[in-house]
Parts: structure tokens; sequence; C-alpha cells
């Protein structure tokens, strides 16, 4: 994207037009899309504006500090990368172009399962905030292979996604025949006509293929097989055993996501995690749920400061940070705000995705009248005021 322009992009949904502009239809309607009805999906934005903010004035609020400390150091910003399986796909070098914006704005990144880029090429560019995302698989020893392999490239945190038994049924998907990309129709190669910059892009780094299954030969040879083939390998056992053996075989920072409920959050602290992150996989799995925003404040009661809170879903502006962490968490994790970026215009696109919202917090703080973030934690709900019914 050229400079001109990207000075003009005012924030997250700026980038998601772009990002749809430049993407063929099946892949900008992945990355937006939900399970089912999207009922969830459009929950997850929607309950952010049904929480007004209480603001403060007559306080000096002339400096203002946007660091915070969450998965054990201290960051520039609330803010964290979460994991997106196949943005390799919707630019070359996406998730390297990402990880790098993340480093320079000094926030951490965790690298996806369904990656292309190989976990020991990005540790040069994140340094130790790296965190990895992990699927536990059927087979354990498999999965071993994996933690030793993320060990050994330095990887200090693991996030164990939990919420993905089955794959969500996601029905944009199934009417874009996304599962037949490998023999694409007449349809899907208009599709891909219509964005040459997108095609030519992809051309260059054509084929792609997933960086875990380098040690699956029998993975296939190209990444759609290769992610089907990880999909299957998913257990749909896991259960508290599971994850204790987990905590056993892994040494760093255990992060269990895709929690929305206080039993299961209180299981995460028996089990010994370090923390959890309050997800409904942006509402690509169980359609029906209720928000992720609802869903943090009864975890955030229930485990009372026993387990880091970490927190994802619809996170679209500054201001709906501010309410996230008001109500418990400690940090934000980015999905779609991010692809889009990415997508749209690489690095730079991520770069200012994290400059807006960052700009947009610490406008929301001010004119709150608070200093920092921790500032803003340590009011919590004071700051909010919560719609009727809201528990
Ligand atoms: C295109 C796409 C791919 C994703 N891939 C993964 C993944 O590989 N592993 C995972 O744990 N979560 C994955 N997620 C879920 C995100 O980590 C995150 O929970 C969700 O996007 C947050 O909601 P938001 O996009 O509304 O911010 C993916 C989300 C999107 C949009």
């Amino acid at each position: 994207m050229r400079p001109h322009r990207l000075r003009r992009m005012a924030g997250v949904e700026d980038f998601r037009r772009a990002a749809r502009r430049r993407l063929p239809r099946l892949f900008a309607d992945y990355i937006e899309g939900g399970a089912s009805g999207e009922v969830t999906l459009a929950a997850n934005t929607a309950d952010f504006d049904r929480i007004a903010l209480r603001p403060r004035v007559l306080r000096d609020v002339s400096a203002r500090d946007l660091s915070a400390d969450f998965l054990g150091a201290h960051h520039a910003l609330p803010l964290m990368l979460g994991p997106v399986g196949s943005l390799g796909l919707f630019r070359a070098g996406a998730e390297t172009a990402a990880f790098r914006a993340a480093a320079k704005a000094g926030v951490p990144a965790c690298l996806s399962s369904f990656a292309v880029t190989r976990p020991e090429a990005l540790m040069p560019v994140l340094g130790n905030c790296a965190a990895f995302q992990l699927y536990v698989l059927k087979d354990r020893g498999r999965t071993a292979a994996i933690l030793d392999r993320v060990a050994a490239a330095g990887f200090g945190s693991l996030l164990v996604t939990v919420d993905t038994a089955v794959s969500g049924i996601r029905e944009r998907d199934i009417r874009n025949g996304l599962r037949q990309l490998s023999r694409p129709d007449a349809r899907m190669l208009a599709d891909f006509a219509t964005r040459p910059r997108w095609l030519a892009d992809m051309a260059r780094v054509h084929p792609v293929h997933m960086a875990l299954a380098e040690d699956w030969p029998e993975a296939g040879r190209s990444y759609l097989a290769q992610a089907a083939f990880l999909a299957g390998q998913i257990d749909p056992t896991l259960d508290p055993a599971g994850l204790a053996w987990l905590r056993d075989r892994w040494k760093g920072r255990l992060v269990i996501k895709g929690v929305q409920t206080p039993e299961d959050a209180l299981r995460c602290v028996d089990c010994g995690a370090d923390g959890i992150v309050v997800s409904n996989h942006g509402g690509r799995q169980l359609d029906g749920v209720e928000s992720s925003l609802r869903a943090l404040g009864s975890v955030a009661r229930s485990t009372a400061g026993r387990i880091e809170l970490l927190f994802d879903g619809g996170i679209r502006r500054g201001g709906d940070i501010a309410r996230a962490l008001a109500l418990g968490a400690s940090a934000c994790l980015l999905g779609r705000a991010y692809v889009w970026g990415a997508a749209a215009a690489g690095e730079a696109g991520v770069a200012a995705v994290l400059a807006a919202l960052s700009a947009e917090l610490d406008a929301t703080l001010a004119l709150l009248g608070l200093r920092s973030v921790a500032e803003l934690r340590a009011a919590g709900p004071e700051v909010l005021r919560l719609p009727p019914g809201w528990d």
C-alpha cells in the first residue's frame, strides 16, 4: 500500500475493507466469517458497545503509560498478536511481517500450529517474547516432539487451544468451496483472477507448506493436505489428565486458550496452568455461546487473581481493550484486527493497526481520567456502566 494511503487509514475497519479489496473473496470470507449463524461472532463485537464508559475529569492526565505486565514480562502495550493459522496464504511472508511489526511495537506474538513459517525462523524476529500455539494431538509422542522442537527454538510460552475438539461449521466456507481449494472450479478461478496483486504476490512463494509437517511425511505435500492432516490429529479426548501430562512435559509458561466458563477456568487453575485466554475462537467454533466479553467478567470473579487472564474476541478499537482490561484481563490478543492489516499492507499494515489501537487506548485512558493501564486495571468495573442484566 502506498504511504499516502496508509496515512489515511483511520483504524481496523479501514484495513478490513482494504484486505477485502486485495484478497480473493474466498479468503476474505474465511477470515471474517464465524460458525453457523454467526450469532456469537456478532455478539463478540456488539457487546463492547453495550458497555458505556464512565469518564472522570479534573484530574492530571498529562503523562500517560500504556505499558503492561503479562506472560511474565513487561510490554509496551497490553496487546499480543494471537495465533492465526494460514496467515501465510493471505500475503507472502505475512507471518514474519506481522511478528516484525509486533517486535517493533514492543508486544509479543503467538505462532499458530498451522503456520507456514518455521518456529526456528521466527525466534530471531521476536526474541524471547514469542509464544507458540499448540493443539494436543491424539499421538502424544508427536505432541511431545513438537514441544521439544519449540522449546529448543526458544519459545517461552505455550498457548494450548482447547476449544477445537471438532472444527466449527462455517457456512461461508462451504458456499465458497474452501475445502476444494486444491481442485479449484471455474468460479474459484474467476474469483482469483479478480485479485491479480494477490495472485502475483503468492506466486513468488508458491508452493507454501505447513512448517510442522516437515516432520510428518505422511501428511502430504500441499499446505491444504497438511492442514487437513493436522486438523484430523487434534485429540478430542483431551481432559484435565491430558493437561496435567502437558504441564509435566512443558517447562515454560503454560496458557490454556479457549476457556469460557468459571468451572473450566478453575480446572485450569487446578492443572497448574499459568494463564488462560478467555476466548470463543472469534465466534468460529460453537455458535450461540455468549460473547467473549460477557464470559470474561464471570471467569475473572471466580478465579479471583489465582491465574492470569488474557482475553480475545472482537477487539477492533482502543475502547474495546479498555473495557476488557476493566473487566479483569491483563492483556488482549488480536485476531482479525491484525490479520486485515497484514493482508492489506504487510508489516506496515500490522504496525498501523497497532499504532491506531494504541492511540485510541491512550485517548480513552486520558479521557477516562486515568494515567496508565495499571490505574485502569486497579479501577476495574468502576470505569464502566454495565447494562441491566449484565453479571
Ligand atoms: C483466520 C483465522 C485463523 C485462526 N487460526 C487459529 C489457530 O490456528 N489457532 C488458534 O488457537 N486460534 C486461531 N484463530 C482464533 C484467534 O486466535 C482468536 O481467538 C480470534 O481470532 C479472536 O477473535 P477476533 O478475530 O474477533 O479478534 C484464528 C482466527 C482467524 C480469524
